[in-house]
């Protein structure tokens, strides 16, 4: 079995359709630019039976796009899939990603539907869309709540019927790694080489990227997700994290992708500037924290080497450089590196005398900037040359 895991993009349809993240046609145009430079194998353009703007997106991104894969998204019914179809009609690789729960609670409070009826909606969906196009999805909407043997059903079915992908969604982000490593394990058996199986995950127990890895783990060979994590509610697995988990570690898991990982930053950067809000600041690989270190020790021994401290190498992901923010917790070490880089080396007494400054004006505020550093810089020196005159 092959190690190439791909990756799926939904930034500009899970993503979008979260609140503070809808986006215009033109504003997906660009954000496609960079997921087209990140190198993500599919991207998934919109939802075409929920809005004019999302059929036009998926319309515009494909036409803009022809070498790429674009999906749309489809509910399980003729009209949906119609739709879809339509907004590909363009796309020179066009996917129909067509999806129905398959839960009981879903089929019953939700669908009000049997397990037969959604059996059968399924593999009417999947045979409609396959009439346009040869590359189909189906999801099976709340899989990890949904009784496994129905599971391997549908699954079947859905593939009988000639869908190449199975995706099977954690739609609540209720799943834990071991549990839903088994599930995929099942289906992926079940299945053999006929399909690739999928995996699309919520973060409501912060668990996206530690499930969707533990399903790669499982045999899963395509990952759904969203740059920054963006989706419903908690949001969709990280492409940054999982990505760069498995570059990072790539000794345990020993997968591929083809994601330039160098061009993360820019992606992060620029959906940041479209949407209404950005990655916390304490967010892996992209927050504005991700390269910085503060507390004294950990600055003294990054100075020294900086893989005593950082395991990922910001360059590899795009970000400029390694940020050191100077604080209270802030070490001479660090102080001086700062003052030199501000080009100016100090002595040791004149450091001591700048990090008896620094230390009184850390205490009062969250961090110290290079004007402030300068000043003390500048007091120092005047100091020490009135000392020589005398
Ligand atoms: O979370 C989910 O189940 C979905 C499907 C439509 C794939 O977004
Ligand atoms: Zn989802």
């Amino acid at each position: 079995m092959s190690n190439r895991v791909y990756i799926f993009d939904t930034t500009l349809r899970d993503g979008e359709q979260s609140p503070g993240c809808s986006m215009t046609v033109a504003e997906k145009l660009t954000m496609a630019a960079k997921l087209a430079d990140l190198g993500v194998d599919i991207m998934e353009a919109g939802f075409p039976i929920a809005s004019e703007g999302d059929y036009e997106a998926v319309d515009a991104v494909s036409r803009q796009y022809p070498w790429m894969q674009v999906a749309a998204l489809a509910r399980s019914n003729k009209l949906d899939v119609e739709r879809a179809a339509s907004s590909l009609r363009n796309a020179k690789r066009p996917r129909i990603h067509t999806f129905i729960a398959t839960s009981d609670i879903h089929l019953e409070f939700k669908l009000k539907k049997t397990r037969q009826q959604v059996l059968e909606d399924a593999v009417n969906a999947v045979t409609l869309a396959r009439q346009y196009v040869d590359d189909v999805e189906f999801s099976a909407e709340d899989a990890s709540r949904t009784d496994l043997d129905f599971l391997e059903e549908i699954s079947k079915a859905v593939v009988a019927a000639g869908a190449r992908t199975v995706n099977l969604p954690d739609t609540t982000g209720f799943s834990v790694p071991f549990e839903y490593a088994k599930m995929v394990s099942r289906i992926h058996k079940a299945l053999g080489d006929t399909a690739i199986v999928s995996v699309h995950c919520h973060d409501d127990l912060g668990l996206a990227v530690a499930n969707s890895l533990a399903a790669v783990e499982a045999g899963a060979r395509q990952i759904e997700c969203t740059i920054n994590g963006i989706g419903e509610r908690a949001g969709n697995c990280a492409l940054e994290e999982v990505v760069m988990a498995m570059k990072v570690r790539n000794d345990q898991l020993p997968y591929q992708t083809q994601i330039v990982t160098e061009n993360i930053y820019a992606a992060s950067q620029l959906l940041t500037s479209i949407i209404s809000f950005g990655p916390q600041p304490n967010k892996a690989i992209v927050g504005a924290n991700a390269f910085a270190h503060e507390a004294g020790i950990h600055q003294d021994g990054y100075l020294k080497n900086k893989s005593t401290y950082e395991i990922v190498d910001p360059k590899s992901v795009g970000v400029p450089e390694g940020k050191l923010v100077l604080g209270k917790h802030s070490g001479r070490h660090a102080l001086s590196k700062r003052c030199e880089d501000l080009g100016f080396t100090l002595t040791k007494e004149e450091v001591q005398q700048v990090y008896t400054k620094f230390t009184a004006l850390a205490d009062t505020k969250k961090g110290v900037m290079n004007d402030e550093i300068l000043q003390m810089i500048a007091e120092v020196k005047e100091s020490s040359s009135a000392v020589k005159a005398d």
